[in-house]
């Protein structure tokens, strides 16, 4: 039965704190709950009493289990439902008034039919839970490039997750003060609880999940999962969809992108910003520890998820992390192939999907190269190595402050952002793709990146390893028309006197045995200083159809003199056959989006097409 708001009784105090001023928040948050029905309202400030308090009260109702405090101290385990592991991009929707607006790369629906169908959904949706309301901002607080939004939701665990990956509470309250701007971001799990109904362990609607984003008005409201992006609304939803429309509107870029600095031998600061899909290397990228043959050469992490990136006055790009923590893959991650992401996690740190030592340690396929000899599974069960099953999920991860991150920039919360002297693009390709290329202007960058292809992970639900169009890395996180968005992207680079420039990466090309021919992770600095070089006018490339690429020997190979010279020509191979084909699949792509397309993109392809 529906009670009318005013009549209805909540079980605690509901009013907000006096030191919420912004009336307009105020009313949206009594609206919502009056429609959700939680049992009480929790304004959450933000400290850190009140994540322990949380943490303590998730460790007694099962969410959270609390690792041995001597080896990984304030660090819990979460196990979700083995249904709601990763985000779900067939539930993923962008109701814009008109349907091309979303554009082929976004699922739609009429924004009226929509609201109607999730006005029943939430409608008692959080019965017999806490609603809790968090302000957060995504960007240092105060940044000229940042932006606040309010998650309400009835999940403690995006409440503790929030807090690592964004700036919650009070404090994002103060700068919006009694009237400013935020976008409203509605979450619930979709499991209301009757009376005396005993809660699951990990709840979430098994029937019913939509992560909705409304462009016009600027909303988005989740429902029925509990996990990652589905939930972390400040995250995909607010930092990339509905803020690459907002990007598209005020003249900036919202970007599926870690940003990395660099500081040569001479002690000259350069700052890349790379995007690449999910789960292809972002957060080991921005981690990177060069070689130690490679002597003076040191890189610091800005971000390694996302980038905000908006022209400077001196006619470059700035860029800030709009976010303040990693959620990040555990399995692969370890003292070899990332030892800064083993460091920041050996502490506060929230694991998600990992699989439990018999001492209550945390491990994942990949983090050493012998397993435990016995395990608790990511599901609760009883695991031994060979048994056949994954110890953790593909998709476990980890969620960890930036600021526990030892190669943390100094520069990470700097509120103008940092200067981009170049942006990769790179996805994961077993064949045809070159370790590396630098296009040959902007408009080859673009061209290059909206033509990128990766295999999909197991960072979304589905088939893992069917190689896709993923442009720019945003098939997922684009909030509108990618023709439109390349379009955008043209005209970014135009309106400013020193763009970037751009390259495209490749490090998962594989040889006839099916194993990766490049050595990958700390070795990936040889390209990250190849581009530090071109940027800095170096004449070390030589010219091919798809763009400049290096020599043999303009690459770095100290320390890894090894590394023969026909294994890199092989790594290099630009394949006729195999470019012929791509390019038709290039074609393909842009007639999906011909109704928006530029035309400049498909000139180039026309152009392209020729060379092979
Ligand atoms: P999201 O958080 O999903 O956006 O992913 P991400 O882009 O940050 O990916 P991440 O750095 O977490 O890497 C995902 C997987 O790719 C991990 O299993 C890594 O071990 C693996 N990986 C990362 N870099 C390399 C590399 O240079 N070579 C190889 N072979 N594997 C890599
Ligand atoms: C990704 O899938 O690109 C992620 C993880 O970074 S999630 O927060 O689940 O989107
Ligand atoms: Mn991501």
């Amino acid at each position: 039965m529906t009670q009318p708001a005013s009549k209805r009784q909540f079980k605690q105090a509901t009013a907000a704190p006096a030191y919420v001023r912004h009336a307009k928040l105020k009313s949206w948050v009594a609206e919502v709950a009056a429609l959700t029905k939680p049992d009480s309202i929790y304004w959450c400030d933000g400290s850190q009493e009140e994540y322990d308090r949380l943490c303590d009260e998730m460790v007694a109702s099962g969410m959270l289990i609390k690792l041995n405090q001597k080896k990984r101290p304030g660090c819990f385990l979460a196990r979700s439902d083995p249904d709601d592991v990763a985000r779900m991009e067939d539930r993923t929707f962008v109701c814009s008034r008109v349907k091309e607006d979303a554009g082929p790369n976004n699922n739609w629906v009429a924004p009226d039919e929509m609201r109607s169908t999730l006005g029943k959904l939430f409608d008692g949706s959080m019965r017999g839970r806490t609603m809790y309301v968090i302000p957060f901002s995504m960007g240092p607080l105060g940044s000229h490039i940042s932006h606040i939004g309010v998650e309400l939701t009835d999940s403690p665990y995006v409440v503790v997750n929030m807090r690592l990956m964004t700036r919650i509470g009070r404090k994002v309250l103060d700068v919006l003060g009694d009237g400013g701007n935020f976008v409203p971001c509605v979450h619930s799990i979709g499991a209301p609880l009757a009376p005396g109904q005993k809660d699951a362990v990990w709840p979430s609607n098994k029937e019913h999940k939509y992560i909705v984003h409304y462009p016009e008005t600027k909303e988005i409201w989740s429902f029925g999962s509990g996990y990652g992006g589905n939930a972390l609304l400040g995250k995909k939803c607010l930092a990339l969809r509905i803020a690459s429309i907002m990007a598209r509107e005020q003249g900036w870029l919202a970007e599926h992108m870690l940003i990395l600095g660099i500081e040569t031998p001479e002690k000259k600061k350069h700052y890349i910003a790379a995007a690449f899909p999910s789960a292809c290397g972002k957060t080991n990228l921005a981690m990177l520890i060069p070689p130690k043959a490679l002597s003076g050469w040191k890189v610091t992490t800005v971000g390694e998820d996302i980038a905000w990136v908006k022209p400077g006055k001196d006619g470059r790009l700035y860029a800030i992390n709009p976010e303040a923590g990693a959620f990040g893959v555990a399995p692969g991650t370890s003292m070899e192939t990332n030892p800064n992401c083993m460091a920041a996690v050996t502490r506060n740190t929230i694991f998600t999907n990992v699989a439990m030592t018999a001492d209550g340690d945390v491990w994942w396929e990949g983090m050493t190269n012998e397993a435990p000899k016995e395990l608790i599974d990511w599901q609760g069960d009883a695991w031994t190595p060979g048994c056949g099953r994954n110890a953790a999920h593909p998709n476990a991860r980890f969620t960890v402050h930036s600021t526990q991150i030892p190669s943390i920039d100094p520069d990470w919360e700097n509120p103008d952002g940092v200067p981009i002297s170049a942006f990769l693009f790179g996805g994961r390709r077993a064949t045809t793709v070159p370790l590396v290329a630098e296009a040959l202007d902007w408009e080859h960058g673009v061209y290059m990146a909206a033509t990128m292809a990766s295999e999909t992970t197991a960072a979304m639900v589905g088939q893992v390893g069917v190689v896709r169009r993923d442009p720019f890395a945003m098939l997922p996180f684009c909030g509108y028309h990618f023709g439109d968005y390349f379009q955008h992207w043209l005209e970014i680079g135009r309106g400013v006197k020193n763009p970037p420039r751009i390259f495209g990466v490749n490090w998962f090309r594989r040889d006839e045995q099916g194993k990766f021919m490049w050595p990958g992770f700390g070795e990936n600095m040889r390209v990250l200083q190849w581009v530090v070089r071109r940027c800095e006018g170096g004449d070390n490339a030589t010219q091919t159809p798809i763009g400049n690429i290096p020599r043999y020997e303009d690459l770095d190979w100290k320390g890894l003199e090894g590394f023969e010279r026909i294994r890199f020509e092989k790594l290099m191979e630009i394949d006729n056959g195999q470019w012929g084909m791509e390019l038709k699949d290039h074609a393909e792509l842009f007639e999906k989006l011909k109704a928006r397309l530029p035309k400049e993109l498909d000139e180039l392809r026309a152009q392209l097409a020729g060379a092979f």
